[in-house]
């Protein structure tokens, strides 16, 4: 109990603090209890760059990842395996998915109490995912270290359960999520609709080469766009693939956080608003609360930093094109609120004169585009962005 004591606001004042401090949730208490880092920022340029420490539990050295705007909603961390080593094996009752930003090595995967267990080789720039509460075992067998990535819904899990154990010692065995046949974890490469927006997704529980794989083309966010959502081991941790051509930037658009981009190839950088800014902050005078943040394959950016809906552009500057994979946890634009059966439309696709959130290059802020052109000739990568995109249709 409590010994603070409430008091009833008297002389028509309201209850509460007003002004208050938030409160560490049960995911920030164990990420600090884990002994290793909590970075928590905008983004960072580069993953490699953030300073690792021996992490107990998994036998490795890591750094959570923490993007503002991405709290309680998913998690991230990076861990390092060391040469000719292995990270313990662990399973736990919420998703994950691996990139892996530097090394070579394997995974072996299995189910309490089964005697199969999947073992698939991994290089940089594969992703996969380990089902939930499968067991797992992460094996380096080179001379060097390797640098993974993860994802997960462990704030989701931990936030509402409030107990550790529960979470990492749990019997309960997925068999729905997990298959003993030899093909689950090989690459699979046909493509389909999703069942929610209709884009093109591929059911695959392993990528080999995020970095290199083809892309089917999307043409939403940018002239020639590519783009993919794998859909791995049933989760609901969404993801996908995009790529933006060289000499090209995307368009803007506006919804509320989850999102966090890294970069897969290519460099860029990635502007950062909240809507209530509206389209062209530059130019009505709110340039000074636009943030930016320049990265390279292993840097990665949130979204939509803050509460509410942010919009956020994406700029290719690179001789080779810009790809990242967007990472959601359980959320994403086509999973906003609502009952079952109420119309929806793609709206982060859909121009702000049509009655979505994107910015078409011919209503955005100027200076967006004179910077792009002057930041291209001084890479020197060619412009590709024609002049037509900068054109009102005829009925505005
Ligand atoms: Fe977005």
């Amino acid at each position: 109990m409590s010994s603070k004591q409430w008091n009833e606001p008297s002389g028509g004042k309201k209850a509460g603090f007003g002004k208050f401090t938030k409160l560490a949730t049960a995911y920030d208490k164990f990420m600090e209890e884990e002994g290793i880092p909590v970075f928590r920022d905008l983004g960072i340029k580069n993953v490699r760059n953030l300073p690792l420490a021996p992490w107990k539990r998994t036998g490795g050295k890591g750094s959570y990842i923490q993007l503002y705007g991405t709290e309680g909603k998913w998690g991230c961390y990076v861990v390092e395996v060391p040469p000719a080593g292995a990270l313990h094996p662990e399973k736990h009752m919420f998703e994950k998915i691996y990139l892996v930003v530097e090394g070579r090595g394997s995974t072996e995967v299995w189910l309490e109490g089964e005697n199969k267990k999947h073992v698939f080789e991994w290089q940089k720039g594969s992703i996969f995912s380990i089902p939930m509460n499968a067991w797992h075992r992460i094996v380096n067998a080179t001379n060097d270290s390797a640098l993974l990535q993860a994802g997960t819904t462990a704030p989701v899990v931990i936030n509402a359960l409030q107990n550790i154990d529960a979470v990492f010692n749990n019997p309960y065995v997925f068999h729905d999520r997990f298959s003993s046949a030899d093909d689950f974890y090989k690459e699979h490469d046909e493509i389909e609709p999703d069942p929610v927006r209709g884009l093109a997704m591929r059911r695959t529980n392993f990528l080999p080469d995020a970095i290199n794989c083809e892309l089917p083309l999307d043409n939403r966010r940018s002239p020639g766009y590519r783009r993919v959502e794998p859909f791995m081991t049933q989760n609901t941790f969404y993801y996908w693939i995009g790529q933006h051509e060289n000499g090209r930037y995307s368009k803007a658009h506006a919804h509320t956080s989850a999102a966090i981009l890294i970069c897969l190839k290519g460099k860029g950088y990635t502007y950062t608003w909240p809507e209530h800014l509206g389209p062209t902050p530059w130019k009505d005078g709110y340039g000074d609360q636009v943030r930016r943040l320049d990265y390279e394959p292993g840097g990665m950016v949130t979204a939509a930093p803050g509460g509410a809906r942010w919009y956020h552009q994406h700029f290719s500057v690179s001789k080779e094109p810009f790809r990242l994979t967007a990472w959601f946890g359980p959320h994403n634009p086509g999973r906003d609120p609502g009952p079952p059966g109420e119309k929806h439309t793609d709206y982060t696709a859909i121009d702000l004169h049509e009655g979505g959130t994107a910015i078409p290059y011919w209503m955005e802020d100027p200076y967006l585009r004179k910077e792009y052109k002057e930041t291209l000739e001084r890479e020197g990568v060619e412009n590709q962005m024609p002049d037509e995109l900068y054109q009102p249709p005829s009925d505005q």
